[in-house]
């Protein structure tokens, strides 16, 4: 049975006091016998919230990291400092972080690798633009991103991997793609993770859905065969996210 997720992406929202206002209210109400709950949360939110957290089944996710272990790279924040306190998954590759910061598929495949090897579970996002829809395009972008993405992965390692397809028009739009069309996309997925890793392989992989995902449609959503979860912005920071965690 492939694991069920969801994983809030906090994004640049929340200092550590709110952070920590917002996890000990959601905390209580994250209970669920069938899913795993993530909180994505900014790095300086962390520590504050791996306290709030501590004794939960609630797993510690960061936004991102680099894909060197240490050294010149002010700013920077390494999968081993992650791994230190206790985070357990790492979004890479979200395409905010691609068309803001410049990252690409090499560095995302850099860093899924580096993430790996300090056993930080990768939510590694694809997804297209809404042009890229429209020219009839969507699959081969999905395809590409995966396959790069992925590159020199084994099938063990996969194993280890969340993907997260989230069209980037659906992004903090309220513009969600209908369940059909997420379907066909996390579908598409699983198909080319088959060719790379073999089908026993994709067949255990989750795949999430992202894009306004809400209280109103989660539960459609996570009906759908290819789709294992959701990776949720903005309903992961209010109260809705309960219904979403049970959906
Ligand atoms: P949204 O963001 O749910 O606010 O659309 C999803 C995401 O970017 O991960």
């Amino acid at each position: 049975m492939r694991k069920k997720i969801v994983a809030g992406n906090w994004k640049m929202n929340k200092t550590p006091t709110e952070a920590i206002a917002l996890a000990e209210m959601l905390k209580p109400k994250m209970s669920t016998d069938n899913a795993t709950v993530v909180f994505c949360v900014p790095y300086v939110d962390l520590v504050p919230v791996s306290e709030v957290i501590k004794g939960t089944d609630i797993l510690l996710g960061a936004e991102n990291l680099h894909f060197e272990d240490k050294g010149a790279y002010t700013g920077e924040i390494s999968a081993p400092m992650l791994k230190d306190i206790g985070v357990k998954c790492v979004v890479i590759g979200h395409s905010e972080r691609r068309e803001y910061f410049a990252e690409t598929d090499e560095t995302v495949n850099k860093k899924v690798l580096k993430a790996l090897e300090y056993e930080l579970t990768p939510i590694m996002c694809c997804g297209e633009s809404l042009s890229e829809r429209e020219d009839g395009i969507t699959i081969e972008k999905i395809r590409i991103q995966i396959k790069k993405g992925l590159k020199g992965l084994s099938s063990e390692q996969a194993k280890q991997v969340v993907i997260a397809y989230e069209p980037i028009w659906a992004i903090g739009t309220g513009k969600v793609a209908t369940t059909e069309q997420a379907q066909e996309v996390c579908h598409a997925i699983r198909v080319v993770l088959g060719e790379l890793f073999g089908d026993e392989t994709a067949q255990e992989m989750s795949i999430l859905y992202g894009g306004s995902v809400s209280a109103g449609n989660a539960a459609e959503l996570f009906k759908m065969e290819d789709i294992d979860g959701g990776l949720v912005g903005g309903a992961s920071l209010k109260e809705d996210f309960e219904v979403i965690v049970k959906a």
